[in-house]
């Protein structure tokens, strides 16, 4: 069956690319395309991993009826093979995965905001150090960005079904 992977990456994977994948999954699941889509999040820095999503990022899903379950983990190099799509956080998420980038690499590797209807080309705020609301701004950028990059992945003109 065809499906399409996407990877979602941040620094720590703790606060924005678990969301990112929730939000996803989220309109995933409420536009019934579950059989299509297969996502995870990963960290391009290995401070955190294993651990659960950050409270906070915890906290706003939950408000919006969505679940983190996420176990931190390192992006590797396996993952240009195992995902279609590999949505970065920021620029410097963007440039740390380019970095690792090999000739023969699956994945394409964007921009998050690329696909923000309110503001393209700009980065997810890393919200680590920030407050409450911080997280909910976050969850808006995501919540604009997924619809519009699942709007573009269930377009048939921008599906490559070779
Ligand atoms: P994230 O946020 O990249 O959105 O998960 C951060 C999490 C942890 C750190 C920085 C950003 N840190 O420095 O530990």
């Amino acid at each position: 069956m065809f499906m399409i992977n996407v990877l979602f990456v941040c620094l720590g994977n703790i606060c924005r690319s678990p969301l990112a994948e929730g939000v996803f999954m989220h309109q995933v699941y409420s536009r019934n395309l579950g059989n299509l889509f297969r996502s995870d999040s990963a960290g391009t820095a290995s401070y955190h991993i294993g651990k659960l999503a950050d409270q906070r990022s915890i906290a706003v899903a939950l408000a919006y009826g969505i679940e983190l379950n996420h176990k931190a983990r390192a992006f590797t190099l396996n993952d240009f093979y195992a995902f279609d799509y590999i949505v970065a956080m920021d620029r410097q998420n963007q440039k740390d995965i380019q970095r690792l980038e090999p000739a023969d690499a699956k994945a394409k590797v964007v921009l998050m905001r690329d696909y923000d209807s309110e503001q393209k080309g700009g980065e997810v705020p890393d919200p680590y150090y920030g407050e409450h609301k911080d997280f909910e701004e976050v969850y808006r950028i995501l919540d604009r960005s997924c619809a519009a990059l699942l709007h573009e992945l269930t377009g048939d003109r921008l599906i490559d079904h070779s």
